[in-house]
């Protein structure tokens, strides 16, 4: 396909990297925000997410001419050939998607050509492209991004599938040529199907965890190892060998308010859907079950225990604290009077919810235990016997499957893992 002109609505981190890949596929993409400040150091090519590879494909954009940035929506949009809606639609207060974003940009962009294509890159709720078309009177087309934080760039460029719907099949393939260059698999089909597609995977992601988290509380109980158990289902290719690692819970700000989307969505439609309340449910209960493994190991209560923090991220490879079941621990364990100390690569000193160190060796001073929370690779690399150094009592609670058994015990720790004996 000839290069296209592109607005990106959202300078967060979908519109983001939906604009620098754009252009990087050689289209030639605009990418508007309402954050003056971001904007002017965007366009010097200062990205301030933590996002692989996306700063270098943004300046590439740049250097290149095929990517700017502007505040706010231009008002003249006449050679704009597709608009991208990337605005926040965060939870509303019942757990419905909040579209003021979305409304917002409607109102502004009804001075776009008869044939521009309007299309929605944000998770949205069900129905919602039917309704923005009868509102505007013009082709909608939903195309739901399945970007990983950490992974953004490759699963752009690289996608498993790309995903279009629309009730209008010449403005959906019009959508489809833009990915031309990316070799992925296709999916056609109307825009509440493609809606579904992005929450029902989404659902399923987070179905699967709080499964293989109850399995590995079960582990706990029964004596078996959620390690074994996990490589003995993964290797059923029915079941695939992703998202088994058990951990404190899920989180990020994705998995936690699609779930409650798609469930006030199976309200409205008078579906009562046991399996999504119950994943949700089961996430609840993450936090407090692993509070009640650092309480145990610190003599049965909190108040006044001194627990240093490794991670603090929703995950590692990103600096998003969105929603993240690491902070979720930590206010459990500072509500029942334990002192914190954290360190995470991605979180500055001083800069944290809680208070936040240089060092892994900075957040074991004098800890009556040690609590991994996020799974980032140098946590598996630490030096334990320096640690043991450090602390008061040498207990590492790994909620992470990170911390080599052997290093930590052979430098006298006693470790205590999910979902083992
Ligand atoms: C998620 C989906 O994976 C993406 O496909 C989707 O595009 C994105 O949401 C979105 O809707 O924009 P993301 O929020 O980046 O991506 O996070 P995930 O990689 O899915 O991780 C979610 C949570 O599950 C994290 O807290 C992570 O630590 C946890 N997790 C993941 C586990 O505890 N165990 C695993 O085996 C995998």
């Amino acid at each position: 396909m000839a290069p296209q002109r592109i607005l990106v609505v959202g300078a967060g981190y979908v519109g983001l990297t939906t604009a620098a890949c754009f252009a990087r596929l050689g289209h030639w993409v605009i990418c508007a925000d309402v954050d003056e400040a971001k904007v002017a150091a965007m366009s010097h090519g200062e990205v301030g997410l933590h996002e692989n590879g996306l700063p270098a494909l943004v300046r590439d954009g740049l250097r290149v001419g095929r990517l700017g940035f502007v505040h706010g929506i231009p008002a003249d949009l006449s050679d704009v050939d597709f608009i991208f809606l990337a605005v926040p639609t965060p939870s509303g207060a019942g757990g419905e998607a909040d579209l003021s974003a979305v409304d917002d940009v409607l109102a502004q962009i009804e001075s776009a050509r008869a044939d521009c294509v309007v299309v929605i890159k944000s998770t949205v709720p069900v129905g919602t492209a039917t309704r923005v078309g009868q509102r505007l009177g013009r082709p909608v087309v939903t195309n739901p991004e399945f970007l990983r934080e950490g992974h953004a760039v490759e699963d752009f460029l690289h996608p498993q599938r790309v995903v279009v719907g629309s009730e209008d099949e010449e403005a959906a393939r019009r959508v489809l040529s833009l990915y031309d260059g990316t070799g992925a698999p296709v999916v056609l089909t109307g825009s509440t199907s493609a809606e579904l597609v992005k929450y029902a995977s989404n659902c399923f992601l987070a179905m699967k965890l709080s499964y293989v988290n109850s399995m590995a509380e079960l582990c706990e109980r029964v004596g078996a190892d959620i390690g074994a158990v996990t490589e003995g289902m993964r290797l059923d290719e029915r079941i695939g060998s992703a998202f088994l690692t058990p951990g404190p819970g899920w989180g990020g700000s994705c998995l936690p308010k699609d779930t409650e989307a798609l469930l006030s969505t199976s309200r409205s439609a008078e579906l009562d859907f046991p399996l999504l309340r119950a994943t949700i449910d089961t996430n609840a209960r993450q936090a407090r079950r692993m509070a009640d493994k650092v309480k145990d190991v610190v003599g049965g209560t909190l108040a006044g225990a001194r627990i240093g923090l490794l991670g603090l991220t929703f995950k590692a490879g990103t600096d998003d604290l969105r929603d993240s079941p690491a902070m979720a621990v930590a206010e459990v364990l500072a509500a029942e009077g334990a002192h914190l100390t954290a360190y995470d690569p991605c979180v500055p000193p001083g800069s944290g919810p809680v208070h936040t160190v240089a060092t892994p060796t900075l957040a074991a001073r004098d800890a009556d235990a040690i609590v991994v929370l996020t799974e980032w690779p140098e946590f598996a690399e630490l030096d334990w016997a320096e640690l043991a150094g450090e602390v008061s009592r040498p207990v590492v609670v790994d909620t992470r499957d990170v911390v080599p058994a052997e290093k930590a015990r052979s430098a006298g720790f006693r470790l205590v893992a999910i979902g083992r004996p």
